[in-house]
Parts: structure tokens; sequence; C-alpha cells
């Protein structure tokens, strides 16, 4: 079975939009665990924006699960992971304001990079794994890297689903083919729910985790608040 690491990032925009620390991150990361979720993962951003540096250091303290930091290996981020030394990092090419990932690594054309940084975080025993694009040359030169793990890109899969499921799940069954071959374990990630996360981890049974933040955070709020509106609709009697 797949584990399920929870994106917390959202959260951290709910706190930041008011100050102080309602929601309370890593209250929230202690709750989602309690839950059974197998991981925590926060995309702490250079502009601090979502998940802060400071963020990483107490979730560090408090999971009983894996932690999972992903963000572009600039020099404060390895310096963060350096000192946190999560389960693992995620590598991803995002750039400083950019809203969300919006691609996964050009694994040729950064070959030595990459190879360079997984080869620091291994030296500080840190699992790696590299966001990628679901397209074989990639994953076959992410191996090439020293990498532990790809992550799955799955915005394609995610906007196709609905139209052809059987379509867009296509170049992830190869994609997962070739990284299981080589050895590289599997990761996803990015606009996956609870409305196509079934059919994702079905088609791909060599999948070992899942990182999902966006909708599972909008579907808990979906669920959460009939429960929450009657509590207050109680205390109003
Ligand atoms: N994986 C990576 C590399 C990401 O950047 C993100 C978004 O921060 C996710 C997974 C989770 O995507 P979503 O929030 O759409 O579930």
């Amino acid at each position: 079975m797949a584990r399920l690491s929870v994106n917390i990032n959202k959260i951290a925009t709910l706190r930041n939009a008011r100050g102080g620390n309602i929601p309370d991150v890593v209250l929230a990361a202690k709750r989602i665990e309690s839950f059974g979720a197998q991981g925590i993962t926060v995309h702490p951003r250079p502009d601090e924006r979502h998940i802060r540096y400071d963020d990483v250091l107490q979730l560090k303290e408090v999971i009983t699960t894996e932690l999972n930091v992903e963000g572009n290996p600039v020099k404060s981020f390895m310096d963060l992971v350096t000192t946190v030394k999560p389960h693992q990092v995620t590598l991803v090419p995002d750039t400083v304001d950019q809203l969300t990932s919006d691609s996964g690594w050009d694994t040729v054309k950064h070959h030595e990079f990459l190879k360079e940084v997984i080869g620091e975080l291994k030296r500080y025993g840190i699992r790696s794994s590299i966001f990628v694009d679901p397209v074989p040359e990639q994953i076959e030169n992410a191996l090439k890297t020293g990498a532990d793990r790809i992550e799955l890109y799955t915005e394609s899969y995610a906007s196709n689903y609905d139209e052809n499921a059987e379509k867009a799940i296509a170049r992830y069954k190869e994609s997962a083919d070739v990284a299981a071959r080589s050895g590289l374990g599997i990761n996803a990630g990015h606009d996956l729910s609870l409305n196509n996360i079934e059919y994702f981890a079905e088609n791909i049974p060599q999948l070992d985790e899942v990182s999902i933040g966006h909708a599972l955070i909008a579907e808990s709020l979906y669920e959460g608040l009939s429960k929450v509106i009657s509590q207050y609709l109680n205390k109003l009697k």
C-alpha cells in the first residue's frame, strides 16, 4: 500500500493570513499523524510565505512518522535540511516567487548539479527524491544522479483524469515501469485528490508514497464544516 504524506503548507498559509499561531501547524501535524497519515510534507520557500524555516525545525522535534521536506536546493534550503536531517528531501526546480511547482527537473541538463546535491544529502543520511515529469529519459537520468526515488509530477494526470482516465495514466504507468526496473523508489504528487487517487494507486502498484496538500485540505474543510457548524449552533442555543 502506498503511504500518505500530508503536505501542510496550506495550513501555514491560513495561519500567516492573520499573524498569530492559528491554526497551529505543529498541532495540525500531530493530529494528521494521529488519524493515520504516514508522513508530513512541507515545502519551505525562501520567502517563507507558507511554511517557515522555523516551523520545519519545530516539526522535526515532534513528528513520529516521516518528515519530507521539498524545495529547490538553494543554499538556505540545504543549510536547513542538513541541520534538520528529515527522512526525505524532495528536490523541486521551483523559482523563488513561483505560485506552485509546475514542472519536473530536466535531469539531463542539471545532471552535475543534482548529483552534487544528492551526494551531500547522502553524507547526512537523508533519502533523496527528484521531482520529474513522466518522461522515461528523465527517469533514466534521475537514476544516474544517485537519487533514491523519483516523485512523479501528477498535474497532467489530474487535469486529464475526468476526460479519459486510461489515457491520463498511460505515461505514468510507463514511467513507473522504467523507475521500478532500475530500482528507483516511486513517489507522486500534485493535484491528487479523493476524485483521482484510487485509480492512480490501482494502476501504479509500485507506488511508495503520495504527498497531497491542496485538495486534501480543501476536502477536510468540506467534510469538517458540518461538524463545526453544528457545534456553533449548539452553543448559540
Ligand atoms: N509535490 C510537490 C513537489 C509539490 O510542490 C507539491 C505542492 O507544494 C505537492 C507535491 C502537493 O501538491 P498538491 O498541493 O496539489 O497536493
